[in-house]
């Protein structure tokens, strides 16, 4: 199972400057919530990003080189690991286009905000292929910038 995290503006934008383009609490909580002991995938530049290591999930990291003090996966290898265990594709731009054709699942989180100057986007959805099972709308917190969105898109069989 190949199941796709990530939280967009209403532009679809998803980072700026190497970072996150705001500080959304609620999301980072909904984002440990879902991937808490599993196993997650992500791209040399979101490695990079993250402050360290997230407690009790398996990190593997994507990347052309070779990478120290962290385990590395390949493409396939992501592949090949989803047919057996449930797969969280965690950013960034890249590589949720990598692996966008191969999702089953999708949780988009929509910030509600447009960010001025972005430069990471996620890729199109195309609702032929994913259909918006939940959707929840939040009001922001005191430690959230915006209001937001949670959504679960699943693949149309
Ligand atoms: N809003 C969200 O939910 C969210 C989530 C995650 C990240 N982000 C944001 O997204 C931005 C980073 O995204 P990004 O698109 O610039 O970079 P990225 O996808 O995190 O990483 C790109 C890197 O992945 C490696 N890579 C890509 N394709 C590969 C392949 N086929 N095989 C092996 N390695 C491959 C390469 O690493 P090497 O250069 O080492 O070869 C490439 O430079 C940051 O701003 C981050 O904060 C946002």
């Amino acid at each position: 199972m190949l199941t796709m995290i990530f939280a967009c503006d209403l532009d679809n934008a998803i980072g700026k400057n190497g970072d996150l383009p705001w500080r959304q609490s609620t999301d980072l909580q909904h984002f440990k919530q879902i991937t808490i002991g599993g196993t997650i995938v992500m791209g040399r530049k979101t490695w990079d990003s993250l402050p360290g290591v997230l407690p009790n999930r398996r990190h593997l990291v994507m990347s052309r080189n070779n990478l120290d003090a962290v385990e590395t996966i390949t493409f396939d290898g992501v592949l090949k690991l989803s047919e057996t265990d449930e797969i969280f594709i965690i950013g960034g731009g890249e590589i949720y286009s990598l692996f966008l054709p191969h999702a089953d699942k999708i949780h988009r989180t929509i910030i509600h905000c447009k960010v001025n100057n972005a430069d990471t986007y996620a890729p199109m959805i195309d609702y032929e292929e994913f259909i918006v099972k939940n959707s929840k709308f939040v009001e922001k917190s005191a430690r959230d910038d915006h209001d937001m969105t949670f959504e679960l898109l699943v693949r149309i069989d």
